[in-house]
């Protein structure tokens, strides 16, 4: 056993793509998650996968009495991973303060009992809505983050600052801010994915979603940008390319690889893709049509981003693999197992 991790979070999207990837790693894992936007079932899912169930509790990280009880009874707890957070950008224009209520509650929470009780290592949950539209890309770390355009994306900025103030202020922990580009894609197992609430706003879930009948039409929003093919681009990152810098991240801060007790690191693939790309690229994998219409803009899109992954792929010796290609195939696979278990 490698180190104790508390993945708060760890029943969602990433949260628990990253507990299989830190399992395989040989970490021990502590999931804390209110399920408000997940289910209990990820467990056998992440146990299908790695043979191992990790501990569970069911809380919410803004309530400190319960985080406190966990602490007591997972004793040596190393590291921490904050994926708890509520994530929808639109839902986070109607409720501003439930978001800054729970995404910054949450931080500052894990914050203050890491000294407490010894840890070490956290990573957050970044994003790269932080740099607004570039103006350059690949971006790297060091461009000037812009002013959100939302509060979901406020949440992020201002987390960012946070971490950066306790560490300035003398707190003896270390912390590694990722800034994720798109995620998508499931585990290639299906096992585990991306289930989102309701309708979805993310373009791969509508999509695969599009793709199997459960919603009519995938609307395209926007193909008169200043694009080669007029759509947005942005840079898709696999979500199980994605948890495995998560590892790595937790490895540099616990083996002290790095005298930097804050470090940030772009994670991405380099490449920007559009978005009739991706839909041409899950056609070509899938062999699945999916009916589709161009439509208005949607307000506050970015027009295009992608990352340098260059300090990522050498400092931290992490590098996106999958190919597009097996990223849609992965996602379609998912959707499918959705339909086989009733689901959707
Ligand atoms: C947004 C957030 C990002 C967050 C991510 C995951 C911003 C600027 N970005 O990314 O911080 O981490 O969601 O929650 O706040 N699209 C369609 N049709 C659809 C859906 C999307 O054409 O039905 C297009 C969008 O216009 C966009 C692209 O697909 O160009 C990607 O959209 P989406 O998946 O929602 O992610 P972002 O907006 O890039």
């Amino acid at each position: 056993m490698k180190g104790k991790i508390l993945v708060a979070g760890g029943m969602g999207f990433i949260g628990s793509h990253t507990t299989v990837e830190l399992q395989n790693a040989g970490f021990e894992v502590v999931i804390v998650d209110n399920l408000s936007n997940s289910n209990i079932e990820v467990l056998d899912g992440i146990e299908r996968i790695t043979g191992v169930r990790p501990a569970f509790v069911k809380a919410d990280c803004t309530d400190m009495a319960a985080m406190r009880r966990l602490f007591d009874e997972y004793k040596g707890i190393n590291g921490i991973i904050d994926f708890a957070a509520s994530k929808a950008v639109g839902e986070s224009m109607q409720k501003p303060i439930m978001y800054y209520r729970n995404n910054l509650n949450i931080l500052l929470n894990l914050l203050e009992l890491m000294p407490e009780y010894g840890v070490k290592g956290f990573v957050f949950s970044s994003s790269c809505t932080v740099y607004g539209e570039p103006d350059h890309n690949p971006i790297t770390e060091d461009a000037p983050t812009k002013k959100a355009t939302s509060p979901y994306g406020a949440t992020k900025q201002v987390s960012e600052d946070i971490i950066a103030d306790v560490i300035r202020s003398g707190s003896p922990i270390k912390a590694i801010l990722l800034r994720y580009f798109n995620p998508i894609g499931a585990h290639p197992s299906a096992e585990i994915g991306e289930l989102p609430n309701g309708v979805p706003a993310n373009l791969v879930p509508y999509l695969t979603q599009t793709a199997i009948g459960v919603r009519k039409e995938l609307s395209i929003f926007g193909n008169d940008y200043d694009t080669p093919d007029g759509t947005c681009i942005r840079d898709f990152i696999n979500v199980v390319d994605l948890a495995k810098a998560h590892v790595v991240a937790l490895e540099r801060m616990l083996d002290n690889k790095s005298d930097e007790a804050l470090e940030v690191f772009n994670i991405g693939t380099g490449d920007g893709v559009s978005v009739q790309q991706l839909l041409d690229a899950f056609e070509r994998s899938t062999g699945v049509k999916v009916p589709h219409k161009y439509v208005a803009r949607r307000p506050g899109d970015i027009v295009k981003i992608w990352a340098d992954p260059k300090k990522a792929n050498e400092v931290l010796g992490w590098k996106a693999e999958a190919t597009l290609d097996d990223t849609m195939l992965s996602a379609w696979k998912w959707q499918q197992r959705l339909r086989e278990r009733g689901i959707m």
